[in-house]
């Protein structure tokens, strides 16, 4: 498995938990779960991504700016995380940051999977892009909250 195959694992996972997030409501066991569950997965993933595509990536000349575009990206993601996790679950206010979260979401793994990648890939080598593997997924498993996996489907 190559770093670009690992990474695009978490993001059909991240896909469909912020899909399902949207259509929670108040304060209810199912959105407490998911948005616990997103928010985690999402974290996990940014871990090993950040350590194991950016960083390497922003040692090179040409990776530099999507290095940097990308991390501002996941700040961004990490600021509504907060944002809601600072909102009541019954505020009528939570969904709306709820879709924006989920809109940034979106655009950042379409980004990532139709822009950066393609770009990474004429950078790294076939060996690098392999070892990159192992170790995001080590990484994003050491993040990743393990009774919550058998929920992930
Ligand atoms: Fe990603
Ligand atoms: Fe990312």
């Amino acid at each position: 498995m190559n770093i670009f195959e690992a990474l695009r694992q978490s993001h059909e996972k991240q896909r469909e938990l912020a899909e399902q997030l949207l259509h929670t409501s108040g304060d209810t066991p199912e959105r407490r779960e998911l948005f616990d569950r997103l928010k985690n997965e999402l974290f996990a993933h940014a871990v090993g991504e950040d350590r194991y595509l950016y960083i390497p990536l922003m040692m090179t000349d040409s990776g530099l700016n999507i290095s940097r575009h990308a991390l501002a990206e996941h700040h961004k993601m990490d600021e509504l995380l907060e944002q809601l996790t600072d909102t009541e679950f019954s505020n009528p206010g939570w969904l709306a940051i709820a879709k924006k979260l989920a809109e940034t979401v979106h655009h950042h793994l379409q980004e990532e999977e139709h822009g950066f990648f393609q770009q990474a890939g004429k950078i790294l080598d076939a060996k690098q892009k392999e070892t990159l593997a192992t170790q995001y997924l080590a990484e994003y498993q050491k993040y990743k909250k393990a009774d919550k996996d058998s929920l992930t489907g």
